[in-house]
């Protein structure tokens, strides 16, 4: 963090006093989001489509902000809990399911959700095409599936192969279902190191593999049939890597937009950090006291050169990284607990009890449901609060 980050965290400091937030909450400083946002439309090719990844931004009205700031209509989504909540709140989405689920899921579903609410069944293998094939049968209701393609990253789906084809030719030959097209997840391109062209290597793998796909599944038989589908790749750590629509016409994207840590690579180097926890500091001590230490003569515990001061945190024990005060730091050796965590700070440390200490998450997901509603921060107010999806996995 910078010198001026001193004025932003005391700012929002008084913000969460002024706003009477007295225990651990998600904020996110919308200005940050909104920039956020506007950096990932000015790098997105003409004519490429946006699909929000609803697990990594889990709240409606979170959602419903970026749907106003993007216009776009499509989510992608990861459990029945979210999937029901967002067909009966927006009726105009259309949502990919970003994993396989159990048949018995989708079951669930059809006898839940708005009868013409828009889905897309992500299916991996042939035998779970056979039960979605079987399930719309028995309920009689034309589904939409789109397959999910190995580009590389071995976590299953279909590789670029005559099993790919023998299952779109009988998707295609059922008037029970709809091939709705194809998504292709590849963040292990970002992680590939540029040695030995890894990375680039990774690329073309990934882009050829999807080219084939198109090809074996009839993607390729006519423009508008082309337009018509649902060709989708790229996460947050690979969504720059798509300069035109060539292959895929549209990308899912989430966590850049609140840029947790694990967003911090230099592809996505112009985002902002615009979530934060802020947790209250219960208790700030002189000394480095650990249990156990007082009765070893002459042994001090080990910390951070500097470091002279204990602090415990309303909570603490999650995904995240303290980041303000300034070199404040988990002491990971003394353990993590839920309840109060020790940290420890260099001497100069102004913090008092009862003032905040802020973490950034290492990722958004799960993690942005563990606090209640999330706090929005701007122009230096907590100004509205937007409640969250019940945890699921
Ligand atoms: C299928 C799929 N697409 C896209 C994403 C990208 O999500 P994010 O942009 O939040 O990293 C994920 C994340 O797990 C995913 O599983």
């Amino acid at each position: 963090m910078t010198p001026s980050d001193a004025a932003y965290f005391e700012k929002l400091q008084s913000a969460l006093n002024a706003a009477g937030i007295a225990q651990p909450t998600l904020v996110i400083d919308r200005a940050r989001l909104d920039a956020n946002i506007e950096t990932f439309k000015g790098h997105l090719p003409d004519g490429m489509g946006y699909r929000i990844v609803a697990k990594s931004l889990p709240s409606l009205p979170l959602l419903q902000h970026i749907r106003e700031k993007t216009g776009t209509d499509r989510l992608m989504t990861f459990n029945l809990e979210m999937l029901i909540e967002i067909a009966r709140a927006m009726p105009n989405v259309g949502q990919l399911l970003g994993k396989p689920m159990p048949v018995a899921a989708a079951r669930a579903f059809y006898a839940k959700a708005p009868s013409d609410a828009k889905v897309q069944w992500l299916v991996d293998t042939p035998l779970r095409l056979a039960q979605y094939l079987d399930l719309a049968e028995e309920i009689s209701t034309e589904l939409d599936i789109v397959f999910e393609l190995d580009v590389g990253l071995h976590r299953g789906g279909f590789s670029a192969d005559e099993t790919l084809k023998h299952a779109a030719d009988k998707l295609k030959a059922s008037n029970r279902a709809r091939f709705g097209g194809l998504m292709g997840y590849e963040p292990h391109i970002a992680k590939m190191p540029e040695k030995n062209d890894l990375r680039r290597k990774a690329q073309d793998f990934a882009r050829e593999s999807f080219e084939s796909a198109k090809v074996l599944t009839g993607c390729l038989g006519g423009v508008s049939a082309v337009h018509d589908l649902t060709l989708n790749t790229a996460g947050s750590p690979t969504y720059r890597l798509y300069t035109d629509t060539e292959m895929a016409n549209e990308v899912s994207a989430g966590s850049v937009l609140v840029k947790p840590t694990d967003f911090d690579t230099d592809l996505l180097s112009e985002h902002v950090p615009a979530s934060f926890i802020a947790a209250p500091a219960l208790k700030v001590i002189d000394g480095i006291n650990v249990a156990g230490f007082d009765f070893l003569p002459g042994r001090e515990p080990e910390v951070p050169e500097g470091h002279t001061k204990t602090v415990y945190t309303f909570g603490g024990n999650w995904m995240a990284k303290p980041v303000w005060p300034e070199a404040i730091e988990v002491n990971e050796k003394y353990g993590r607990s839920s309840n109060q965590q020790m940290l420890t700070g260099p001497a100069d440390m102004t913090l008092q009890p009862d003032d905040f200490v802020f973490f950034r998450p290492t990722q958004s997901e799960a993690v942005f449901l563990q606090f209640g509603d999330i706090a929005v921060y701007e122009n230096g107010q907590i100004t509205e609060t937007w409640p969250v999806f019940k945890a699921s996995a």
